[in-house]
């Protein structure tokens, strides 16, 4: 048995092992040209002046610089596979009856990279089938890039990366994120921010769900939790910290979903009493 695939636009026979071998390294391969060439425009932009313009709300930014990054994403995405679906922050959905879908947030951290904090990132997702399988995650200020793909771990700057193995939120050291408007709502973000602070536990607010999830997978926070976020913000992050050995769910502890708004990413170790507690439990 062979499978087929254009290759230098001839048709190449592989076995079928080696023809999914193949179409996935191509993928990636694009994953990697796309996530760099986005990292560079942030890096290239953040000293210049630009545009910075509201979207929903006043502190919901957008700048020249995130439609700049979606820009160069969708020439190297499109260039390689004109038929893929994409879904990106900036740009919403470019339909197409197509199994493979590419979710993209330009800039993750926003706001930050208007106030010049260099606490930022590209975070690009591929989704095939309606199941996540590769993500790339890049912040070119500190120079990290995080990648994974499904079944083959995660990886920061190539070198391997695994979640902590603390097993008490007490001694945890936790991020979150606030959405801009707020949501008045039982168990709401500050009503949990509060139940950790009273018990002196550090939890952290970097502004970047991508990176705060990269920080869980690399072993710098145990756990992360946010109310409201999208696909964009999250599709990468998520497999990464799958990855790197742990879990994410939504925030009632069932199988994480892109499109719905809340997460809960941890090391696997403290995730039911994280959940436990952002559902209303004490600590
Ligand atoms: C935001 C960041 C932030 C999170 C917000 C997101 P953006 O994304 O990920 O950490 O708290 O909810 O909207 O707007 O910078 O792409
Ligand atoms: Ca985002
Ligand atoms: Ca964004």
């Amino acid at each position: 048995m062979v499978g087929k695939v254009r290759q230098n636009n001839k048709t190449v026979k592989h076995s079928p092992l080696g023809a999914v071998v193949y179409i996935c390294s191509m993928l990636k391969q694009t994953l990697l040209k796309a996530t760099e060439a986005a990292g560079i425009i942030i890096k290239e932009y953040f000293d210049k002046q630009f545009t910075i313009s509201n979207k929903e709300g006043v502190n919901n930014l957008v700048t020249e610089v995130d439609h700049k990054s979606e820009a160069v994403i969708f020439e190297v995405i499109k260039k390689d596979y004109p038929t893929h679906f994409i879904l990106s922050e900036e740009a919403g959905e470019i339909k197409q009856d197509s199994e493979y879908k590419w979710i993209i947030d330009p800039i993750d951290g926003t706001v930050n990279y208007a106030n010049g904090i260099p606490i930022c990132c590209v975070s690009i997702g591929l989704e095939i089938s309606g199941k996540m399988e590769m993500g790339a995650v890049y912040n070119p200020f500190i120079n990290e890039f995080f990648f994974a793909q499904r079944g083959f771990g995660a990886t920061m700057n190539d070198k391997k990366i695994s979640v902590t193995d603390r097993a008490d939120v007490l001694k945890s050291c936790l991020v979150t994120g606030f959405p801009y408007t707020y949501l008045d709502m039982p168990n709401g973000p500050l009503q949990v921010f509060e139940k950790f602070i009273r018990k002196g536990i550090p939890v952290r607010r970097l502004g970047s769900a991508a990176i705060d999830l990269c920080w869980v997978a690399a072993g710098r926070f145990d756990g992360f939790y946010e109310h409201k976020l999208n696909a964009w913000d999250s599709a990468a992050g998520f497999l990464i910290v799958e990855e790197a050995g742990g879990k994410v769910t939504d925030l009632s502890g069932n199988a994480y979903n892109p499109y719905q708004p809340g997460i809960i990413a941890s090391n696997g170790k403290i995730h039911d009493e994280l959940a436990r507690v952002v559902n209303g439990g004490d600590l």
